[in-house]
């Protein structure tokens, strides 16, 4: 059976003083025995909210990573440096990345193995733009991102690496993917992670959805067949609200 995992991506938001006190706050939530909670805050942030969260199940992750080990790399950071904060996951090929920064598979599918040699657990994002949905490509599109950004990844290496299907439309738009809408995307994930490795490893990789999920829609989502967690932006800045998500899971 697969385990849930709560995902807060903090993204560019917080000072020290609240990222801190929400770390706290996020430690003191009881998920339930499937569920896993991980927070991944600011970079400069990470080193306080490991310590914030120590001696808790909640794990800490980057939202990015170089694929370089160190250098002349300026304004980077490795994978070395993000365990030395005490991340062990890390996000990689975010929309945010991709369309504002202009990150294309090729660099994520060198970050995704950097991370997996460093012993990262990477959350690779993936997910359709609102014309692209439009106009019927959303699977050629989400396929497109996962070939290209897992080329040369070996069943067993898959084995640590968790998906997370976030339709650019639906994030930070309040406009949720119907429940309906995420499973067909997230089946259609796991269909074809069965074709190119094969059946157990597609039954074991975690999926989660991101865009918009709230208390009021976590449930609905987390209830579907091939939805293993969330990846939650705006409503993970609030400890209740996240503790809300975190409790859904159970
Ligand atoms: P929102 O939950 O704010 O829509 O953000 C989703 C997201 O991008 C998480 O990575």
């Amino acid at each position: 059976m697969r385990r849930t995992l709560i995902a807060g991506n903090w993204k560019m938001n917080l000072s020290r003083a609240e990222a801190t006190e929400l770390a706290k706050g996020v430690a003191a939530a009881k998920p339930g025995e499937n569920t896993d909670v991980l927070v991944c805050p600011s970079n400069v942030y990470l080193d306080a909210v490991s310590t914030s969260v120590a001696g808790s199940s909640v794990a800490v992750g980057g939202q990015d990573v170089y694929f370089e080990s160190g250098g002349a790399f300026t304004g980077e950071t490795s994978t070395d440096m993000l365990k030395d904060v005490g991340c062990s996951y890390v996000i990689l090929g975010h929309s945010e990345r991709r369309n504002v920064i202009g990150e294309c598979d090729k660099l994520i599918n060198k970050k995704l193995h950097a991370a997996l040699a460093a012993g990262l657990t990477p959350v690779l994002c993936v997910g359709e733009l609102l014309e692209e949905r439009e106009s019927g490509k959303t699977t050629e599109v989400v396929r497109g991102q996962i070939t290209g950004s897992l080329a040369d990844v070996s069943a067993d290496q898959m084995a640590k690496v968790v998906i997370a299907y976030e339709p650019v439309w639906a994030i930070g738009t309040g406009k949720t993917a119907s429940p309906e809408q995420a499973q067909e995307v997230h089946a259609d994930i796991r269909k074809m992670l069965a074709d190119q490795y094969n059946e157990d490893t597609a039954g074991n990789v975690q999926i989660l959805y991101g865009g918009s999920v709230k208390p009021d829609n976590a449930k609905e989502l987390l209830g579907q067949a091939d939805i293993d967690g969330a990846l939650v932006g705006g409503a993970s800045l609030k400890p209740d609200s996240f503790a809300a998500i975190i409790a859904a899971g159970n």
